[in-house]
């Protein structure tokens, strides 16, 4: 039985590019899932999109000095262009600016509000009577109260690190030059998270042989502590979705209570879209559905705390609002939050351009080439760093010497020798090493896959490349190369060997290095690919016209067929003209490359 698997990915804001730390973060990791899942056979569903809204992006507008619907745009496309040349396999890719997200957001806020789970409170804010309008505690400086230092954010000191009462900044000036501020009373709704607390306890214990230990510390650990308090989830702001309650105009959702309910809109946007409009179903209102969550470490608490307790408080009641239907809101099965990737020994500043950019690094390497850096020093249990000396290492010693050598060599050899066919033998009469060599290879697809389920992605790649090192050390006792002089028999059975188990570790390799995968799977010249294709369309609706990211699968109809299995490469298959996958990188680009960072 094909399961249901979502892939839900953290929606990065429209205020700067995605650099290999949010690549390494969020984005590959689900996509290396979701690759996983697709060859099983299974039911992916991936999604995220640009987060248009909250005060990042509007900020980076202003800066700009631009329309904040031209800026997210702007940043949008340049998404959507990196997931493609990077092979990040959204199903959809959307943004947070459409009407199909406003009603869907605003369909959980009524549900929440039904269910007893919102209260309205008063509170002081910041005005700026010339521009007549409250300002978002991220655009007040002023001197922190606590410490004393100079440019201290209202809502948090950078210099002490403590979270500031708003009301009591010394000498508060606007960011933006909005003059001279003063105190006003205004009303928002919060979610009272402090009744949800016992749902959402329950949830993590339940989960807590799953998570990562850094993730449940900082979730579970965090609410023993701590507890959960009520949020306020609106703003006094005009770009947002407005809260759909009379006499409310003026104000808009929070930002991120609004951004993790794109999971689920994103999944009904992508089921109108591919014409099936009640398909998303299947992993929201299926208990059964495996909801994995890639996100970096500062989002935990939104997607372990939350997300689930947003998916919980709306009970029976979303449906209701939204389908006229009955049922519930499936909850996250794990979110696998990853650490953060320094780089060169400093953390990743985008203002500072201290930075590898993803689009920028695609100018000048091959994706499955930093795909392979990206995952063998993902930083999943701790920070890692991207040191480009190791880099060039990485690739030359690892991904070319022990896999794209050893795949090059043989299937040249193989062509030249047996015409562009792999050998005709007779399976029956192969040695016992070579069997052995096979059953080890064939084992990789539970040994790989178990790492894979678990979402231990370091992991599953070494063990891919160890199996990669024992068809080498193979090669080294057999040497068809020497044989073919003497056996053409014995180097026959002995390419025909090692081939096999090239094409069995084409798969195991597919969901960390799509690209020469697909590859090499045309040099077997298999007829259906391994993988399918991304298409960008256009989307009209009441708020204007977005593009949107798909992925189709390669089947004429539905998805591809399981092809995580060893392979049944059989004798005589006509094979294509090989050519070699990867590229080895020079030394002098380690100091080029420095030099490019200003060091
Ligand atoms: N935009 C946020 C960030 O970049 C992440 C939002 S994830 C979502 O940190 F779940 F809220 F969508
Ligand atoms: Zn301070």
């Amino acid at each position: 039985m094909p399961e249901n698997i979502l892939i839900a990915i953290a929606w990065p804001y429209a205020n700067a590019e995605i650099h290999v730390g949010n690549l390494t973060g969020s984005h590959l990791p689900g996509d290396i899932v979701a690759r996983y899942h697709r060859l099983k056979g299974n039911q992916v569903l991936m999604v995220s999109g640009t987060d248009s809204h909250g005060t990042p992006v509007t900020l980076r507008a202003d800066a700009l000095g631009k329309p904040v619907e031209q800026v997210y745009k702007e940043y949008h496309a340049g998404f959507l262009e990196l997931f493609q040349q990077m092979g990040i396999t959204y199903d959809l890719f959307t943004t947070t600016h459409t009407e199909n997200h406003f009603k869907v957001s605003q369909a959980i806020f009524l549900a929440l509000r039904e269910n007893g789970f919102l209260f309205t409170q008063k509170s002081m804010q910041w005005y700026s009577p010339d521009a007549r309008r409250f300002l978002p505690d991220r655009y007040v400086e002023g001197t922190c109260y606590l410490c004393g230092a100079e440019g201290a954010r209202s809502d948090q000191c950078d210099n002490c690190g403590n979270v500031l009462e708003p009301e009591k900044l010394v000498n508060p000036h606007a960011k933006t030059g909005d003059g001279a501020l003063e105190l006003r009373e205004t009303e928002h709704f919060y979610l009272d998270l402090s009744k949800l607390e016992p749902a959402v306890t329950k949830f993590l214990q339940e989960r807590a042989k799953r998570m990562r230990e850094t993730v449940l510390g900082e979730s579970l650990g965090k609410i023993e502590a701590e507890g959960l308090k009520p949020r306020p989830i609106t703003r006094d702001l005009d770009w947002g979705i407005p809260v759909p309650v009379e006499g409310w105009d003026g104000k808009c959702l929070y930002v991120w209570f609004e951004a993790v309910i794109g999971y689920l809109s994103a999944a009904i946007e992508w089921a109108q879209i591919a014409d099936q409009p009640q398909a998303w179903r299947e992993w929201w209102v299926n208990p059964a559905a495996r909801q994995f969550y890639f996100i970096g470490k500062d989002n935990i608490f939104f997607h372990t705390s939350l997300w689930p307790a947003q998916l919980m408080g709306v009970g029976e009641q979303f449906l209701k609002i939204f389908a006229e239907d009955e049922g519930r809101l499936t909850i996250p099965f794990d979110v696998p939050a990853n650490q953060f990737m320094n780089l060169e020994g400093q953390k990743i500043s985008g203002s500072r351009n201290w930075a590898v950019w993803g689009r920028d690094a695609l100018t000048r390497y091959d994706p499955d080439a930093l795909r392979y850096y990206l995952t063998i020093n993902m930083p999943e249990m701790r920070d890692t760093d991207w040191d480009w000396a190791e880099f060039v290492a990485r690739n030359n010693n690892e991904l070319v010497a022990t896999w794209g050598n050893l795949a090059n060599r043989v299937l040249s050899f193989c062509y030249k020798h047996w015409d562009g066919h792999v050998p005709p033998i007779d399976p029956a009469r192969l040695a016992q090493a070579d069997l052995d060599l096979l059953a080890a290879i064939e084992a990789g697809f539970e040994s790989v896959g178990r790492e894979l389920e678990a979402v231990r992605l370091r992991a599953a790649l070494q063990e891919a490349l160890r199996l990669a090192s024992e068809v080498n050390k193979y090669l080294d006792t057999s040497a068809p190369w020497l044989q073919i002089k003497t056996d053409k028999d014995a180097a026959a059975r002995s390419t025909y060997t090692a081939l096999k188990a090239i094409d069995s570790l084409k798969l195991l390799l597919a969901p960390f290095l799509p690209f020469t995968c697909e590859r090499l799977h045309t040099f077997f010249s298999y007829a259906i690919p391994l993988f399918g294709k991304q298409v960008t369309e256009p989307v009209q609706d009441s708020l204007g016209e977005h593009t949107v990211l798909r992925y189709r699968s390669g089947g004429q109809e539905g998805r591809l067929p399981c092809q995580w299995k060893p392979s049944d490469l059989q004798p005589g298959t006509k094979l294509n003209q090989p050519a070699p996958l990867f590229k080895k990188l020079d030394e002098s680009l380690i100091a080029e490359e420095r030099a490019r960072l200003g060091k």
